[in-house]
């Protein structure tokens, strides 16, 4: 797994441009924090826990511009460049934890000097506790399913979308090897086509066996007996179990609860949110309706079409069989302050 959606170098954020694939790598670098707030807003970096990693590099980037005399005035801007931030995009509420825990930094800081040392530091905590999260729950996620598995996903929840090897994508890497996955369809997930142009990229990379499906031949699949689980990702979790995740997430949930398929949702503990009671309360990003009327650039549908483009939907907690994180498997009725099961433990042992 050699893909890294963000970096840190000397100084410089790295940014993967994530609309230029599959046809152009392109590697971007900021040394304006401006730079990875735009970057952000306009998806070149995207997946909940990629886009918290960031902004807390993007913050850290920010401190070091920040000219100030004094603490107070230090801290005075560093809040308005978190505002900033926090407006790129409204529903993985990785952006906001990752905002807080750079806000708690700075409040206990003595120094601008000091602020800046121990934000970077901050961030690359973030960073390295996201990689070794995907680990385990890929571990407890690949407990979960039969051999020789089936799977169908949506959207992009791999290295592309975090800091490790993936949410979603992340269990079915470690089904793979484990000689457990037998094949994979991806939805190709309109209207940004994460599945088409990112998943499919990751997979082939990994040589993991796959299809692409157009998002609406996913029940034909499970009528046919095809698919073993649905495994998605979350770009928010409520406290009871409800879960925004990309738009036509909720109507495979609706068709897996028909068709008698499990349906796993992979993500980390900081995708949890316990200050949002209810899917209900769960902010829903708004996208330009051109993302739906053009494909490339092209106008595909008749010019003066309108469009309706919420980018996310949420799953009710009682459409989700299991939500995987790093420290288990929870099942329902969701209760997250309790200890999930480990089904890769008890598989080892
Ligand atoms: O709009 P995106 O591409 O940022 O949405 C990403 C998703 O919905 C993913 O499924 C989710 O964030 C999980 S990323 C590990």
């Amino acid at each position: 797994m050699k893909v890294r959606p963000v970096a840190w170098h000397e100084g410089v954020v790295a940014v993967l441009d994530q609309t230029q694939l599959p046809e152009r790598v392109v590697v971007e670098e900021f040394d304006d924090w401006r730079g990875v707030a735009e970057a952000i807003r306009a998806m070149k970096v995207r997946g909940a826990p990629a886009i918290g990693i960031a902004a807390a590099y993007g913050l850290a980037l920010a401190a070091r511009q920040i000219d100030a005399p004094t603490m107070d005035a230090f801290r005075a801007e560093f809040e308005r460049v978190c505002q900033a931030f926090a407006q790129t995009r409204p529903t993985a509420v990785n952006l906001f934890g990752a905002i807080e825990r750079m806000q708690r930094v700075v409040a206990h800081a003595q120094t601008p000097e000091e602020a800046r040392a121990r934000l970077l530091t901050e961030a690359q905590a973030i960073q390295q506790e996201d990689y070794e999260a995907d680990l385990a729950l890929a571990r407890h996620g690949a407990a979960l399913l039969p051999e020789g598995a089936r799977v169908l996903t949506i959207c992009n929840t791999g290295a592309l979308a975090t800091g490790g090897i993936g949410t979603a994508l992340g269990i079915i890497r470690v089904a793979y090897a484990q000689g457990k996955l037998a094949h994979v369809y991806v939805c190709e997930t309109r209207p940004r086509w994460q599945g088409l142009r990112l998943t499919a990229w990751e997979l082939l990379q990994e040589g993991i066996p796959f299809e692409v499906i157009a998002d609406g031949a996913a029940g034909l699949l499970m009528a046919q007996g095809n698919v073993d689980a649905v495994i998605t990702g979350a770009d928010r979790i409520a406290a009871n179990g409800d879960t925004a995740n990309k738009i036509g997430t909720y109507t495979l949930a609706v068709l897996a609860h028909y068709h008698g398929v499990p349906l796993y949702v992979a993500a980390p503990e900081s995708t949890i949110d316990p200050t949002t009671p209810e899917g209900v309360h769960i902010p829903i990003e708004q996208r330009d309706p051109s993302e739906i009327t053009h494909v490339g650039g092209v106008w595909v549908a008749p010019v003066g079409t309108p469009a309706y483009n919420p980018a996310f939907d949420i799953t009710p907690a009682s459409l989700i069989s299991a939500i995987i994180t790093e420290k288990g498997v929870y099942r329902p009725p969701y209760r997250f302050g309790e200890t999930p099961a480990t089904p890769s433990s008890a598989a080892r042992s």
